[in-house]
This record gives structure tokens, C-alpha cells and sequence, in this order.
């Protein structure tokens, strides 16, 4: 059984349609993702699971009530916002109890509750401070206690993490991917943020413009994205999109071949992955989508690598890798070497591109080439 369901919700301001026919169903313990540019809609479609806004057609199943209909308070369900919303005037004991109360909790009850949630959420000594003696960090965990004090059947989060700072953000993170892990709850988390979707979804719905454009598990979406939009959002840095003449060779397989160019070499590139639909590609202009891990320094070859010599343009130090900036067929790629490779800016560097992942879009209409 569904933990929820939504089947063609649309949602119409005057004349523009900002969700288009949205369809999802998650599972008991799920974590959904929902993924996009800001305005894409996300956070309409979580106010309308959450009853804040009405939806203009479709229906909201939660397990197997229609809720479609019903006032926010008669969902169990639980939000998060990106503003924290703590009452000021109460100490943090009571901004966790106040939900408890209006549901006409027990008093001892409350305070099982209470010691609970704020053990999981390292909040034990700060239950008699206000919010305005708290820090951004723990502002968000007292806002997320509030949330679990509840026990809902799903906690909904609306980009709780973006007003935090890189570090804190990081942290949070973790700890809200342990929380799922421990109490299976099931949660749908708005975020923005490509990198928080990757690392804390089960699946991912990646949206643009009011609709989903993919959905499944986030490596199903980094490695096989279905179309240049959703390539080039989850990742980072993005993939590169060399444009490539295609042409087709005869004789044995492989049947297809790419040209790369940089500097003044210029390499035919056998594509060997089974990739049907590049055939009707033969003499035309293809895009090569590779990610920046699968260019690197040589020594690391693999059964179905190319090799490049490349201008380097730009070195960038991350730590762990290196982002070197090079040219192919006249647009930038980035590469993610080894630290100690040795590369220079303004000499040409021998790279390895790693073919056996790579995919192919259509020009004209971004899509996947399959
Ligand atoms: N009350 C409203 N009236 C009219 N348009 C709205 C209203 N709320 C949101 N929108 C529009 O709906 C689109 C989706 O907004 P939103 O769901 O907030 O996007 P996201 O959360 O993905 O950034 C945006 O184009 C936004 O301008
Ligand atoms: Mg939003």
C-alpha cells in the first residue's frame, strides 16, 4: 500500500498552469525528493499535499484516504519549513509541546514526547531557552522536534536547510538521513539543491516548468538521464556537452564514430556501447554528454578509453581532485584529475575519456539518444 499517492494534480493562477498533471506515489518509509529550479513548482505541489493550498484537478491519496479536500489539521501529516515559524514568546519545551496540546495530549504523555524527540535531536539542554537565544543550526532542530513530536504518517520539508551556512547545512543533512534511517519515517523534502537530492533521496522527482521530468532512484537519474535539462542539473560540477560530428563506419562493429578535436589533434572516436539510435545520426552533429569524472589523467585506462591531448585552460584544486578546464570541438570541459597529475595552463595535457558511460542527446530537442 501507497504512503501516498497523487494522480494528475494541477494547479492553475489566472491563466498560467504552474503544475501540469503531476503523478507520483511513494512507499511506507520512502524519502522523496522533489527537485528543480526555483519556480518550478515544488513548493505548490508540497502546500497542496500538505492541504495549504487547493488544487485546481486531481486527488491526494494519503495510505487510502482521499484527502484531497481536507484541512491540513485532518492529514497527519507533519511540515517543515525553510523559516523555522518558532512562537518567539514560548521556550523551546513549548514550541515542541504546542502541537501536542492542541491535539489534547496527555501532559505526562507530552513529556515522554518531548524527552524523545529531543535526544534525537541533541536538543536536551536547550528546552528552557527561547528561540532568540538559539542559533540558526538549532533553530532548525527545535523546528524539526515540533515536527516529530507529532508522528505523523508523513513529514513533509520545504527547503529546510537553505537559510543554514555551508557546514551546518552539511551536518543537518546527515542527520536527517540517520533520522529517516533509524525511524523510517516517510518524508517528502523540496530542496533545490542537486547535491542534497542525491544524498538523501530513495527517489528522486526531478521537475522543470510544472512537470516531472524524470523520476527513480538518484544514481538510476545521474547515470541515465533521460533528457540535457536533468543531465545537466544533477551533478556537479554539470556534465559537458561537446557537440561531435557523427559518422558510420563500415565493416564490423562498432558501427559508429565520434570526432574529437583540441589543439591541433583530432581524434576518430569508436563508440562501442550498444547505442541504437546514433545511427540516424550518420553524417550529422550529435552531443557527446560525458561528466567530469570520466576525462582523467593517463594511467587510468579502461577498455573503452580515448585519449585527447587537450589545452588546458584552467586548473582548479578541490582537495581530494584537480578540475582542469580544457577545449573540445571549441567548448570548454571540465575533467576531474588526480591531484598529483602534472598539467599545466596554456600546455597540452594527454587525457583520457572514458567512453563506456558516456550518452548522446539530440541537438534540437535535448533528448537522450537511446
Ligand atoms: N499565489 C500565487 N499566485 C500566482 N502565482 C504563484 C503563486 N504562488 C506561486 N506562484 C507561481 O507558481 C510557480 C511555482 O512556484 P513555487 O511552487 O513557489 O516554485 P518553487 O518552490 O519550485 O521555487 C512560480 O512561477 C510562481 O511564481
Ligand atoms: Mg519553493
Amino acid at each position: 500500500m501507497h504512503a501516498l499517492k497523487i494522480q494528475n494534480i494541477e494547479k492553475i493562477y489566472g491563466k498560467v498552469k504552474v503544475l501540469k498533471g503531476i503523478d507520483l506515489e511513494i512507499q511506507p518509509g520512502q524519502f522523496l525528493i522533489l527537485v528543480g529550479p526555483s519556480g518550478c513548482g515544488k513548493s505548490t505541489l508540497l502546500n497542496m499535499i500538505a492541504g495549504l493550498e487547493p488544487v485546481s484537478n486531481g486527488n491526494i491519496f494519503i495510505g487510502d484516504r482521499d484527502v484531497t479536500h481536507l484541512d491540513p489539521k485532518d492529514r497527519d501529516i507533519a511540515m517543515v519549513f525553510q523559516s523555522y515559524a518558532l512562537y518567539p514568546n514560548m521556550t523551546v519545551r513549548q514550541n515542541i509541546e504546542f502541537g501536542l496540546t492542541i491535539r489534547k495530549t496527555e501532559k505526562s504523555e507530552q513529556k515522554k514526547i518531548v524527552e524523545k524527540v529531543s535526544k534525537l535531536l541533541q536538543i536536551e539542554s536547550l528546552l528552557d531557552r527561547k528561540p532568540k537565544q538559539l542559533s540558526g543550526g538549532q533553530r532548525q532542530r527545535v523546528a524539526m522536534g515540533r515536527a516529530l513530536a507529532r508522528d505523523p504518517s508523513i513529514f513533509l520539508f520545504d527547503e529546510p536547510l537553505s537559510n543554514l551556512d555551508a557546514k551546518l547545512r552539511v551536518e543537518m543533512r546527515g542527520e536527517i538521513k540517520e533520522l529517516h534511517q533509524r525511524e523510517g519515517t516517510t518524508i517528502v523534502y523540496v530542496t533545490h539543491d542537486q547535491i542534497e537530492a542525491m544524498t538523501l533521496g530513495d527517489v528522486i522527482a526531478v521537475m522543470k516548468d510544472g512537470e516531472i521530468q524524470q523520476f527513480g532512484p538518484p544514481q538510476e537519474i545521474y547515470d541515465n538521464p533521460r533528457n540535457q535539462f536533468i543531465a545537466s542539473f544533477m551533478g556537479s560540477p554539470s556534465m559537458n556537452f561537446i557537440p561531435c560530428q557523427a559518422e558510420k563506419v563500415d565493416g564490423d562493429m562498432p558501427t559508429m564514430q565520434i570526432t574529437l578535436e583540441s589543439g591541433n589533434e583530432k581524434v576518430k572516436v569508436p563508440i562501442k556501447q550498444n547505442i541504437k539510435g546514433l545511427e540516424a545520426y550518420a553524417g550529422k552533429s550529435v552531443i557527446l554528454g560525458i561528466r567530469p569524472e570520466q576525462i582523467t589523467q593517463q594511467g587510468e585506462e579502461k577498455p573503452d578509453s580515448a585519449m585527447l591531448n587537450c589545452d588546458v585552460e584552467l586548473i582548479e584544486p578541490t582537495g581530494p581532485d584537480t578540475l582542469v578546464t580544457v577545449r573540445i570541438n571549441g567548448v570548454k570541459t571540465v575533467c576531474r584529475i588526480h591531484p598529483t597529475a602534472e598539467s599545466k595552463v596554456d600546455k597540452l595535457m594527454p587525457l583520457l575519456l572514458d567512453m563506456s558511460k558516456v550518452v548522446f542527446f539530440d541537438p534540437d530537442t535535448q533528448e537522450r539518444v537511446y
